[in-house]
């Protein structure tokens, strides 16, 4: 039977129906179109699917979409400013070569955003261990590691978003 949550979607106001058994990963992808959140493994293990809810980096894939309700979400298309500007950690991925595949660097970035708002400036261990459950087939992690701290260090992170 379907139930109607509210919640908070990249700063706007959705109201939906879902059906109970669906994963957060679910709804963003088939209802959204928001498709940035990618579905490796489907098990929690891989962190492709990762987004924000309520600031706290989820793996969207075995998140239950009940559990949405009253909350706030942020996915990797959220991070884009005004005139498709891209947020630092965006631009510095890009700037170090952190993406090669793309497949998980929504999914990196996302954590990376997480650990950002709470630790401004993480040294490299704080940094590999904010995106442990991250995994990257292709990078060898050197050129993320060094895009997140790269945008830690960025001025403009400081008007962090
Ligand atoms: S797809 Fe969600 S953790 Fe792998
Ligand atoms: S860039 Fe290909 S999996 Fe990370």
């Amino acid at each position: 039977m379907k139930r109607t949550i509210s919640f908070v979607l990249n700063g706007e106001k959705i109201e939906t129906e879902v059906e109970p058994h669906w994963t957060l990963l679910y709804l963003l992808r088939e209802r959204f179109e928001l498709t940035g959140a990618k579905e490796g493994c489907g098990m929690g293990e891989c962190g492709a699917c990762t987004v924000l809810v309520d600031g706290n980096a989820v793996t969207s894939c075995i998140f239950p979409v009940m559990e949405v309700d009253g909350k706030d979400v942020l996915t990797i298309e959220g991070l884009l400013g005004e005139g498709n500007e891209l947020h630092p950690l965006q631009q510095s991925f890009l700037d170090n070569a952190g993406v090669q595949c793309g497949f998980c660097t929504p999914g990196m970035i996302m954590s990376a955003k997480a650990l950002l708002a709470e630790n401004p400036r993480p040294t490299e261990d704080e940094i590999r261990y904010a995106i442990a459950g991250n995994i990257c087939r292709c990078t060898g992690y050197a050129q993320i590691v060094k895009s997140i701290k790269e945008a830690s260090e960025a001025k403009s992170n400081k008007q962090e978003k």
